[in-house]
């Protein structure tokens, strides 16, 4: 191979005055001829733009590998001095490779500048892999008609050696293929940063599509990251794409409920319990349904399927539609079944079953008792009430009654919180907050009106529930009840009214009278009571 002398070759007679003066005049010329100021004048410039602008991802590390590139080139300038002033020929090779390196670390800087802050400030999004891509071959460009300078013509060489061709193509094979799948896949579109993707066993969000490889992030807030060549041989699932769709993906949670109880109810119970309430991230259109899937041994296999409208919480959001179903079925005593294969034996006796009676009456008793209106009922009414008295649990966030519609129950709660709200949408207004040992749905129950508010469920809430004929047992037994139950009902009723007009409170105060007596006579008209 033959090397041409590059334009600052040593001067074969020096007649500098001392060593030192000798170096620096070296030094000098070393300097000027491989570009070292103008490398290192780059280099500054471009930390300086870099540090003012903002910090994006990526960033740093490319500079910190070009700032090395440039200033291993600054520091090969002594060393090569050194050897030429031994006349040593390495000094030849180090030049030019202090020259190549730099020339590689200013093109990555000027890279930075172009794309990360140029760009990125008009808004012009350059994909990570054609940033890669272009500068990689202004690299290759500098490297060529750098050693070209120097002599060297790498072309030719390339193109005449046969097994550095052949070793070169055998090592590229890899990287160009993964170059290429990079930029196939970017040009078709058919993946992109920020699509949700399963490629095999990992779910992940694309996070960049760089030369080599594709970065995935997963839920599990691992980095995967598959080469290029192997994404555009497998098979990729784009999740919740569909032209001209919003971004959802359909998602299945499943139940298993034991065939005493028809599907058609079970179906019913569940859909309405999940379409009654909009739930977060659960998409409106199509609405969530509720189908049977499968016969099995002893139970019918069910599956609630829903459109996930942001792709991240996947898991909670199948939680909340399992919670909603595990409610839905136990107000209406419908269990979840248990497997055929498993048998539970449960040694029921006489004394077992009265206890859990006497517990549970107890505790109705108890939870009626808490409840001011009936604080002067004897314990023989309240016995009798609580008979009457059914369990009815719900889940935060649904709603108990809503308003305008036609009542049949009171409720009492035994414990969690409710919210009463009036208005529409998301107009509603909260008029009070209920707990444990408060009633509501009175209001309709005793005068025959549609519900006059919407209550909705804040916390997983456990009611008993009343309905009118046990009701009108313990008036009929204390008609002086109306009166206590007219004065509550006054006061919600003055409460609604407030939200609706500004009134001051002589006004509530003669609203609340004059609803009193009226509310007295419609209780006892609507129970036809004397
Ligand atoms: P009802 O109209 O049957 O159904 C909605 C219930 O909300 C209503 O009965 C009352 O029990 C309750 N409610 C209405 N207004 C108020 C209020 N201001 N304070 C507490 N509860 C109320």
């Amino acid at each position: 191979m033959h090397r041409r002398a590059v334009s600052w070759r040593w001067p074969s007679a020096v007649t500098a005055p001392s060593q030192s003066m000798q170096f620096l005049e070296l030094f000098v010329q070393e300097v000027s001829a491989q570009g070292t100021l103008w490398a290192f004048g780059c280099w500054l410039v471009a930390l300086l733009v870099l540090a003012a602008a903002p910090d994006r991802e990526g960033v740093r590390p490319r500079r910190r590998g070009a700032s090395f590139l440039v200033l291993l080139g600054v520091a090969l300038v002594p060393a090569t001095v050194l050897c030429r002033s031994q006349k040593m020929s390495l000094a030849d090779d180090l030049a030019l490779f202090g020259s190549v390196v730099s020339g590689i670390g200013v093109v990555v800087l000027l890279g930075l500048i172009v794309f990360d802050v140029a760009l990125a400030r008009l808004s012009v999004g350059v994909p990570r892999i054609v940033q890669d891509v272009l500068v990689g071959v202004t690299c290759l460009l500098v490297i060529f008609s750098t050693v070209a300078r120097a002599g060297i013509n790498l072309t030719q060489i390339v193109a005449t050696s046969a097994v550095l061709t052949a070793v070169i193509g055998l090592s590229l094979q890899d990287t160009l293929g993964n170059l290429v799948g990079g930029l196939a896949l970017q040009l078709d579109r058919s993946i992109q940063v920020g699509d949700w993707v399963r490629i095999g066993e990992v779910t992940g969000r694309v996070a960049e599509i760089h030369w080599r490889y594709t970065a995935l992030e997963t839920r599990n807030w691992e980095r995967v990251v598959i080469p290029n060549n192997v994404l555009t041989k497998a098979q990729v699932n784009v999740l919740g794409r569909r032209t001209g769709q919003p971004l959802q993906w359909r998602r299945w949670v499943y139940f298993n409920v034991d065939f005493r109880y028809p599907p058609s109810t079970v179906i019913d119970l569940v859909q309405n319990a999940i379409r009654d309430q909009p739930i977060l991230n659960v998409a409106a259109n199509p609405p969530p349904n509720c189908v049977l899937m499968d016969l099995c041994d002893s139970y019918g296999r069910y599956a609630v399927r829903y459109m996930l409208t942001d792709l991240v919480p996947d898991d909670p959001t199948d939680s909340v539609i399992r919670t909603r179903i595990y409610f839905a079925l136990s107000r209406a005593a419908v269990p979840l079944s248990i497997p055929a294969q498993a048998v539970f034996v449960t040694q029921e006796s006489g004394e077992r079953s009265e206890a859990k009676r006497q517990s549970d009456a107890a505790e109705r008793l108890r939870v009626l008792a808490q409840v001011e209106l009936f604080r002067d009922l004897s314990t023989e009414d309240l016995e009798s009430m609580s008979r009457s008295l059914q369990r009815s649990p719900f889940a935060r966030g649904e709603v108990l009654t809503r308003t305008g519609s036609s009542a049949h129950h009171l409720y009492v709660i035994r414990r969690g919180r409710v919210s009463v709200r009036v208005g529409e949408g998301d107009l509603q207004t909260e008029v009070a907050q209920l707990t444990a040992g408060n009633f509501f749905g009175e209001m309709s129950l005793l005068t025959g009106e549609p519900r006059s508010a919407t209550v909705v469920a804040i916390d997983d809430v456990e009611c008993y529930r009343l309905d009118a004929d046990a009701f009108r047992r313990v008036l009929e037994r204390h008609p002086e009840l109306a009166n206590k139950v007219a004065a509550v009902l006054a006061e919600r009723r003055v409460a609604l009214l407030a939200t609706r007009e500004v009134m001051d409170e002589e006004k509530k105060k003669r609203l609340l009278a004059s609803n009193s007596s009226d509310l007295v006579d419609k209780i006892r008209d609507f129970f036809r009571i004397a």
